[in-house]
């Protein structure tokens, strides 16, 4: 069997290498059932990679991902490693792998599913047939502006920095993946920035609005105020449908759309990059969720994140729609079933674990193949 392209698996830490062994599974089932057949590597990252390397991501790894056609990510971090220096830390193995991978734009959808509307902290009425999705940019913003870092400025006290800034290219090029995305759904974008106190959210708006007028006026675009729209989340989150915000408002805005689903543990994003000649895009895929280091190594954590990653990368980066709708309904089915880990129970459900909610997975793809 020939294989159609390289994944590189990068575990991670914390619950990770668990839920990616579900993903295995997955892959095998692929590879026997329709013969779908991928050249697989796998890398450290975060904790995993300080430990056994000193870096929490190293250069044959990021040269490993740069040659790779998609990279599958579990999870990094930990309290073990809360107190290294900040470029020791397991996070500025995933930031640098964003950013040296060109991933600028990243998409998480935040999407219940039927099954699992009355786990949602909101009232069922409100999240049912929920479905956003936020478009975050990723490599630019606070999160890499300079100048940044801690200096001491006598007498003991010291001064902390980071600076958000954003141009007018990363500004058009993170929206008009959003636009573009916002036609294949409802054809509205909502921007989010701070344009009230803020110069670089005034330049968003003001970009965002431009690039919309010269070439997206058929899509409807709204702006709204970041405080404004953590609110409108928990108030009426049915009124959005694609949100395009900066790093920072779309790190927590997108915790908070993730939590209105019922759980963390289901949902899956990509980050994308720039089309090259050949019109591919270099792509990374991740659940939104951490490394839960609690449950660690105890098979309770939730596979589906991941799973659900991996049903976006073999859709986006290989094409492969037959398959990747195989798993979306695979999971629908076993959540329609019953079968809950942890984190989605429900009363009068059934509790199960990581290792079992993968074999359920497999068997109904099994169904579903006939
Ligand atoms: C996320 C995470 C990361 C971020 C951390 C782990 C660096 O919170 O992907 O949302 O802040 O981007
Ligand atoms: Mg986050």
């Amino acid at each position: 069997m020939t294989a159609i392209g390289k994944i590189l698996l990068l575990p991670g830490d914390g619950i990770g290498p668990e839920v990616m062994a579900e993903v295995r599974r997955l892959l095998h089932w692929l590879e026997t059932r329709r013969g779908v057949a991928f050249t697989l590597e796998e890398g450290l990252i975060g904790g995993a990679s300080y430990e056994a390397h000193g870096t929490p991501l190293s250069n044959d790894t990021m040269a490993a991902a740069m040659a790779a056609d998609a990279v599958l990510l579990g999870a990094v971090g930990g309290p073990k490693w809360d107190t290294l220096p900040f470029d020791k830390k397991p996070e500025r193995g995933l930031l640098r792998i964003r950013k040296e991978m060109g991933l600028f734009a990243n998409l998480r959808p935040a999407l219940v599913f039927d099954a699992l509307a009355e786990a949602s902290s909101l009232k069922p009425e409100l999240v049912e047939g929920l479905d956003i999705l936020i478009v975050r940019e990723l490599t630019g913003g606070i999160y890499f502006g300079e100048p940044k870092g801690i200096e001491d400025i006598g007498n003991g006290a010291r001064r902390g920095v980071n600076t958000q800034v954003y141009t007018t290219e990363e500004i058009h090029r993170v929206a008009r993946v959003a636009f573009e995305l916002s036609r294949k759904r409802e054809k509205r974008v909502c921007s989010v920035e701070k344009s009230n106190v803020m110069e670089s959210g005034l330049l968003w708006r003001e970009e965002v609005t431009t690039l919309h007028a010269a070439e997206y006026s058929d899509v409807e675009l709204s702006h709204m105020y970041a405080d404004n729209c953590a609110m409108q989340l928990v108030r009426q989150p049915k009124q959005f449908d694609v949100i395009v915000t900066d790093n920072l408002f779309g790190d927590m805005l997108s915790d908070e759309a993730a939590m209105l689903t019922g759980s963390l543990g289901m949902l899956p994003s990509a980050s994308i990059g720039a089309e090259d000649a050949a019109g591919r895009r270099s792509a990374l895929y991740e659940p939104v969720h951490g490394s839960a280091p609690d449950i660690a190594g105890k098979d309770l954590a939730n596979p589906l994140a991941t799973i659900l990653s991996f049903a976006m990368l073999l859709r986006y980066s290989f094409d492969r729609e037959k398959e990747a709708g195989l798993i979306e309904e695979a999971v629908r089915r076993v959540l329609g079933g019953g079968l809950r880990t942890a984190d989605i129970m429900q009363p009068g459900k059934a509790k199960v674990s990581t290792s079992v909610m993968g074999e359920a997975l497999v068997r109904e793809l099994d169904k579903l193949e006939g």
